[in-house]
C-alpha cells in the first residue's frame, strides 16, 4: 500500500490516530487524516468532562463530529474512554461512596448507549494502575468506591453496547519486567478466568527518555494476547521520532497475531499532546518524516 492504513489492512490490521474535533476545519490537516488513516481517536471529546459535563447533562456534538468524520469516509472509530480519574467533569471530582459509583456506572451506560454501533471498541476504564513498584491499583475517586469499580464498568457498558470490543488501557504497561505491567496482566488473567467481559488491552506507548522502548514489548503483547484478548497499541508517539523505533513497534505488532492495531497520538509534530518533543509521523508543515518511511516500508 502506499498509505499507513491502506498497507495495515493489507496485513489485516488498522493504523489510526487521535483527532481533536476543533482541526477539522484545517484542510491540510484532514488531508492527512482522510489520506492516510483508517481508525480514528477522538482526543478529548469522549472524555467524561466533555460528555457528562453536568450530571445527567449528555453533551455529545464534539464527539459525534468526530465520530461522523471518520464513519462517513470509511474509517473506523475507537472510544476513549468510559472512566478515569483524569478529566473527570468538576462534579464528580468531588463525589464519593455509593453516590460515585452510581454517577459512574450511569456515565458508562448512557455514553456507550449513544455511540452503540458506532464505536469498534471502547477504552472502558483508562489508567487504572498504579506507577512504580507496587503493581497495584492507583488511588483514586472511583478505585475508593471498591476493588470491584472495574469490572462493574465492564459489565455495563458490555449491557450498553454487546457488539463492541471492551478495551482496559493504560501506559508504562510496555516492559514486561515492570510491576505495573505484571499488575495489569494479572487482573486481565482474573477477568478471563472469572468470565468478566473483557476483549482487548490497549498499550498507550508514550515513550520517552523516561520510560523508552524497550526489547520486551513483543513479549508483553503476545503474553496478553496469550490470556485470549486482542492487544492494541492506542497512543503511540516516541520522543524523537527514531526511525528504527518506530520500525521496531510495528514489528512487534506485526510479529503478534492479536495485535489488530496501532494508534499514533496525533497527526503531526505540532498536534502531539507533547509537541516539543516532536514525536510523531508528519513535520508540523504536513511533511512525512523518516519514521513515516519507516512505519511504511514496516507494514
Ligand atoms: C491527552 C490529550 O492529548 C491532551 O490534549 C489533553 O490535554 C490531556 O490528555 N493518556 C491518555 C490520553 O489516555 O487521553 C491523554 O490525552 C494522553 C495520556
Amino acid at each position: 500500500g502506499t498509505t499507513l492504513g491502506a498497507s495495515a489492512a493489507e496485513k489485516g490490521r488498522y493504523f489510526g490516530t487521535a483527532v481533536a474535533g476543533f482541526k477539522l476545519s484545517d484542510s491540510a490537516y484532514t488531508t492527512i487524516l482522510n489520506r492516510e488513516f483508517n481508525m480514528v481517536t477522538a482526543e478529548n471529546e469522549m472524555k467524561m468532562n466533555a460528555t457528562e459535563p453536568q450530571q445527567n447533562q449528555f453533551s455529545y456534538g464534539a464527539a459525534d463530529q468526530i465520530v461522523n468524520h471518520a464513519r462517513s469516509r470509511g474509517m473506523s472509530v475507537r472510544g476513549h474512554t468510559l472512566a478515569w480519574h483524569s478529566q473527570q467533569p468538576g462534579w464528580m471530582e468531588s463525589m464519593s461512596g455509593s453516590a460515585l459509583r452510581q454517577a459512574m456506572l450511569n456515565h458508562v451506560t448512557q455514553v456507550a448507549t449513544h455511540f452503540r454501533g458506532q464505536v469498534v471498541a471502547w477504552d472502558v476504564v483508562n489508567e487504572a494502575f498504579a506507577d512504580g513498584s507496587s503493581g497495584g491499583r492507583r488511588d483514586s475517586n472511583l478505585q475508593r468506591t471498591g476493588n470491584d469499580w472495574i469490572e462493574a464498568a465492564f459489565r455495563a457498558a458490555r449491557a450498553a453496547d454487546p457488539g463492541a470490543k471492551l478495551c482496559y488501557n493504560d501506559y508504562n504497561t510496555d516492559n514486561w519486567t515492570h510491576a505495573k505491567t505484571q499488575g495489569v496482566y494479572n487482573m486481565v488473567r482474573d477477568f478471563k478466568a472469572r468470565g468478566v467481559p473483557i476483549d482487548c488491552v490497549g498499550f498507550q506507548s508514550h515513550f520517552n527518555n523516561d520510560s523508552p522502548y524497550v526489547s520486551n514489548y513483543r513479549t508483553t503483547l503476545s503474553s496478553f494476547a496469550a490470556l485470549g484478548v486482542d492487544v492494541q497499541i492506542t497512543e503511540l508517539d516516541i520522543q524523537g521520532a527514531s526511525a528504527s523505533t518506530y520500525r521496531s513497534v510495528v514489528e512487534d505488532c506485526l510479529a503478534v497475531a492479536r495485535c489488530n492495531g496501532i494508534t499514533v497520538w496525533g497527526i503531526r509534530d505540532s498536534d502531539s499532546w507533547r509537541a516539543s518533543q516532536t514525536p510523531l509521523l508528519f513535520n508540523s508543515n504536513g511533511s512525512k518524516k523518516a519514521a513515516y518511511d519507516a512505519v511504511l516500508a514496516a507494514l
